[in-house]
């Protein structure tokens, strides 16, 4: 079974060819209203592999102080733009712009981020996720899937994704209890974990032995390095590492977007 870190650097390559043989290069722009450490290095990793896949990427920084009325208008600007193939606003937004406002403009065919309600695209954390466990092997259907978090980044669009795939899903949140998270999670055969709580998932709760964790977690330890929301070495058959892992993924999805992007 290949590793993560294998499994993108086979993708990357097949999508590189296939972006030579194009006639053009896919175009993508970035929009960035914020000077966050966790944007910068998410916008610095999306850039770094648009160079090396040949991907034109441009990133448009823009002050806190711009107004939502002016950030839309950037947005139809690039909308109308026939040389831009897709469009991602960087998340988070300041205060003062609403994110729904935001999603609902980026026109759902250079939605490449799966965020706007119409879109074609599917949301790239979780298309990452599904197709790497597709590529192990992971059986889907009839499957317990746990999927710990309702974010509408990952949790909510995960959660859909696996049911799409006949798994039965259940979705545990920060007012399940304890003991029922211990019941759903020992009964678990997929686990996707996505809190934001450093090593939450530890040995205090059982897993089935071949059960497949899926660690979406970053966070900041105080060893100032990047932790999951599970402690690594759990008993199971296999859990994704952090760094290395759920974020690798979700670049390539975002990549794959843009292809399918330059092609609409
Ligand atoms: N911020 C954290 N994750 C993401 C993402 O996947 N897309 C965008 N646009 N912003 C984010």
């Amino acid at each position: 079974m290949s590793t993560i870190k294998e499994y993108v650097a086979a993708r990357k390559a097949v999508i590189a060819e296939e972006i030579k043989a194009r006639p053009r290069a896919p175009r993508l722009s970035i929009l960035q209203v914020n000077d966050n450490p966790a944007s910068n290095a998410y916008v610095n990793g999306k850039m770094r592999d648009a160079k090396e896949l040949g991907v034109e990427a441009t990133l448009l920084s823009f002050p806190t102080t711009i107004s939502e009325e002016e950030l839309l208008s950037e947005i139809r600007r690039l909308n109308d733009d026939e040389s831009v193939d897709g469009i991602i606003v960087q998340l988070p937004l300041p205060r003062h712009i609403q994110e729904e406002a935001v999603k609902w403009t980026v026109d759902p065919k250079k939605d490449v981020d799966g965020f706007h309600p119409c879109t074609t695209f599917e949301p790239c954390t979780p298309k990452g996720i599904v197709e790497y466990l597709s590529s192990v092997g992971f059986p889907f259907v009839g499957k317990n899937a746990v999927v710990l978090g309702r974010s509408n980044i990952v949790g909510k669009p995960m959660a859909k994704m696996l049911l799409a795939r006949s798994c039965n899903v259940t979705v545990l949140h920060s007012k399940t209890s304890e003991e029922d998270k211990a019941f759903y999670l020992a009964h678990a055969d997929l686990i996707v974990v996505a809190i934001g709580k450093m090593h939450y998932l530890d040995s205090r709760f059982t897993y089935k032995k071949d059960a497949i964790i899926v660690d979406v977690g970053i966070n900041r330890g105080e060893d100032g390095k990047l932790h999951g929301d599970a402690l690594p070495g759990l008993p199971v058959a296999l859990q994704t590492p952090v760094p290395g892992g759920v974020g690798l993924l979700t670049r390539l999805a975002l990549m794959e977007n843009v292809m399918e992007a330059s092609k609409k």
